[in-house]
């Protein structure tokens, strides 16, 4: 069996996950990295990191919450390799801001299908595959502004559609790391970075909150450097330390 760590980053095309399968060809030398896209079309940037890194990525087409295509990626990964050692469910939307009392019912049940069904979608589908390492971690990004007791309630105007999902994604990751217990998993929160997102989610703020934000934290740390504190914390983290913890870029835990 290959000792090499084989990872699977959902939502690389770009942003984050694109970051993250970088970093992770670049600085850990004998790893192999599945890059879950929806669009394989569309992949400009993963085509030159697999011509710079022969033999070491493969892209597979990963669209949240589809049953049978998640199911799909995950026999290309048993034919290949055997087995998954860390999957970072990072593929996920955070549309416009909105208030409880005016969201748009659509786009909520939209943010659920991505960010809650599609994490929990993909990790039924790579379980089997988890089992089988003798490291497994399963990993999905939150965001600090779904904690109940912290950042996003206490801010008024903060978004609910992104807030809500990601606190009920943060539920379901503890529920699984309590009923698996040979799993290393908790959800991670990589503070503002400067992704697509982001500047979508500031350039459609018509109410000002994360304009004013952004202008007063003009250095917004880019994927590069949250992408490696990142893999910093998942590659070294293990069940008593991390496990069902709700933990921040800066190593610290977050408020539920
Ligand atoms: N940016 C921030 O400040 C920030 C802060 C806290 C947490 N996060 C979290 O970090 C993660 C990455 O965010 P980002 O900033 O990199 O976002 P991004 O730039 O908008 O990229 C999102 C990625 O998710 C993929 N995706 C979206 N919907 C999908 C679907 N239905 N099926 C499969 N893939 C889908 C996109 O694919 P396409 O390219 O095909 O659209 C893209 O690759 C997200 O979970 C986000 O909630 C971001």
């Amino acid at each position: 069996m290959n000792p090499s760590t084989i990872y699977l980053v959902s939502g690389s095309n770009r942003g984050l996950g694109l970051g993250l399968v970088t970093h992770i060809l670049a600085n850990r030398p004998a790893a192999f990295v599945y890059a879950g896209v929806r669009s394989p079309e569309k992949m400009s940037a993963l085509t030159e990191l697999s011509g710079k890194y022969p033999g070491r990525l493969e892209v597979v087409k990963l669209v949240s919450a589809d049953v049978e295509g998640n199911q799909a990626v995950a026999n290309i990964i048993e034919a290949r390799h055997g087995r998954v050692d860390t999957v970072i469910a990072n593929a996920g939307i955070g549309t416009t801001l909105a208030t409880v009392s005016e969201v748009n019912i659509a786009s909520l049940e939209d943010h659920f299908h991505v960010n809650v069904a599609g994490t929990i979608v993909l990790f039924q589908a790579m379980y089997g595959l988890l089992k089988k390492s003798a490291v497994p971690r399963f990993v999905p990004i939150s965001n600090a502004g779904a904690g109940l007791g912290g950042k996003g309630i206490t801010r008024p105007l903060g978004n609910v559609l992104y807030g809500a999902t990601k606190a009920a994604l943060n539920w379901a990751t503890r529920k699984i790391h309590f009923e698996n217990d040979w799993l290393v998993t908790f959800p991670v929160s990589p503070g503002p970075m400067d992704t697509d997102m982001y500047r979508n989610i500031i350039s459609t703020d018509t109410i000002g909150f994360f304009k004013k934000w952004a202008e007063a934290n003009p250095d917004i740390p880019s994927v590069e450097t949250v992408s490696g504190s990142l893999l910093s914390i998942i590659d070294e983290s293990t069940r008593e330390k991390e496990g069902g913890q709700f933990v921040h870029i800066d190593g610290t835990r977050l408020p539920w």
